[in-house]
């Protein structure tokens, strides 16, 4: 598949048509860019032109690219200058949803409107009656439906990152999702907001997760009942339409206590169900990961320190955050720098990640898939495969992996704001 990918200012009607249109920055005119769908094993290729008025580049989030083509400036490539062209090439290993989005001042760019889909296809996809994708996008607007600026400030790094005042379905506020009774959506979530999380919860009805970050799980309810969604994070449901013709149910976010709203309502039309029950839920097929060896693994510890009311040295150099004491490795401003860990291609780790901040960080790993093992020492259920584990405040997870994709690897929290303050490092796979 080929596609060309103009990442320039637009303008996108985001909020009811009452108000204005907003000021963007958007990939094709388009907020979400464009939905980039191909099948397992297909090849990619996008040739990026950039009408921005400054440097940019696209990182394809979650997919297990060449190091190459992972769109990390100074790191894999040059940045793309105003005016200036790169073209992404490769090869897309796992089916399951991803997106892309810029890896140059992403705080900004994403917070005015640069991300999309990128949805790949299992050579066999399972049944369902309609495949959708919903991208989450959370905007911090003025009462004129402009983008508000103040993007990196202080008080939005060194606290929850910049959670906005409007939230958008596919680029805009929405009443209802319609559906028809009977029927099954596979509904591909993506969290391409730059710090909120969703925990959504889909009322009057029992939505099962099948992926998680692109990569199939065992099929379950979501524990406590909502689908937890930080940063960059991506779940695939089976959403059975179970209620009754003509009837609306909400979904609610209730992430964030005391602020939880409505984000849409389901609403049934008057046709008569499409089928009585719903089937078994999908199971999805495996990715080819390379499974870890835990006997034989190497263990690695990171510490995730900083934030408002922890420990504040470093904050000095405008730097909020550290890991292992160190702030801002790989940062789009250092040429030099020094990976966090070295690591030995084809060998197992173990990493036990420590969350010592009274903070949630969305901790993301380029060019890999981990296992989530544990979280406070307790099994997890499915061992997840992510690429971003949400760590809640002071929470401790340990993941494993097999380091095969040789390279420089972003590691960084996707806290958009948390990253520009240091919370990032790369690793090396030799
Ligand atoms: Cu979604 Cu380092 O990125
Ligand atoms: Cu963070």
């Amino acid at each position: 598949m080929e596609v060309r990918l103009e990442p320039a200012p637009a303008r996108a009607q985001l909020v009811p048509s009452a108000y204005p249109a907003s000021a963007v920055w958007a990939y094709n005119g388009q907020v979400p860019g464009p939905t980039l769908r191909l099948r397992q094993g297909d090849r990619l290729r996008v040739m990026v032109r950039n009408a921005l008025s400054e440097g940019t580049t696209v990182h394809w989030h979650g997919v297990r690219v060449p190091n190459a083509m992972d769109g990390v400036p100074l790191i894999t490539q040059p940045s793309i200058e105003p005016g200036g062209g790169f073209t992404y090439e490769f090869t897309v290993p796992d089916a399951g949803t991803f997106f892309y989005h810029p890896h140059q001042r992403s705080y900004e760019q994403m917070g005015r409107g640069l991300a999309g889909a990128l949805i790949i296809e299992e050579r066999e996809p399972p049944k369902v009656d309609r495949d959708l994708v919903w991208v989450l996008g959370d905007w911090r607007l003025d009462r004129d439906a402009s983008i508000r600026g103040g993007f990196g400030n202080f008080m939005d790094v060194s606290h929850n990152g910049r959670v906005g005042n409007t939230v958008t379905i596919n680029g805009r506020v929405r009443e209802e999702f319609a559906v028809r009774a009977g029927e099954r959506v596979r509904l591909r979530l993506i969290n391409a907001a730059a710090a909120r999380v969703f925990a959504l919860e889909f009322r009057g009805h029992r939505p099962w997760v099948i992926a998680l970050d692109g990569q199939p799980v065992e099929p379950h309810e979501p524990e406590g009942g909502a689908v937890v969604l930080g940063p960059a994070m991506r779940a695939d449901l089976i959403l059975d339409m179970t209620a009754a013709p003509g009837t609306r149910h909400a979904v609610h976010d209730r992430f964030y206590r005391q602020l939880e709203y409505k984000l849409v309502d389901v609403a049934y039309s008057q046709e008569p169900p499409l089928r009585a029950r719903p089937e078994e839920p999908v199971r999805l097929a495996a990715n080819p990961l390379a499974e870890p060896a835990l006997a034989k693994a190497e263990r690695h510890e990171v510490v995730f320190t900083g934030g408002m009311m922890g420990n504040m040295r470093g904050m000095r150099r405008g730097m909020a955050w550290a890991l292992n004491g160190a702030s801002g490795g790989c940062g789009e401003s250092a040429s030099a720098f020094d990976p966090l860990f070295v690591l030995r291609r084809g060998q197992s780790y173990v990493v036990k990640l420590v969350n010592d901040t009274t903070w949630h960080h969305p901790i993301h790993l380029h060019g890999l898939a981990f296992r989530v093992l544990n979280r406070n020492g307790r099994a997890t259920r499915h061992r997840e495969w992510l690429d971003t584990v949400l760590l809640d405040p002071r929470e401790t997870a340990e993941i494993a992996f097999v380091a095969d994709n040789p390279g420089d690897w972003m590691f960084h929290c996707h806290v958009l704001e948390h990253q520009a303050g240091g919370m990032m490092a790369c690793i090396r796979i030799t």
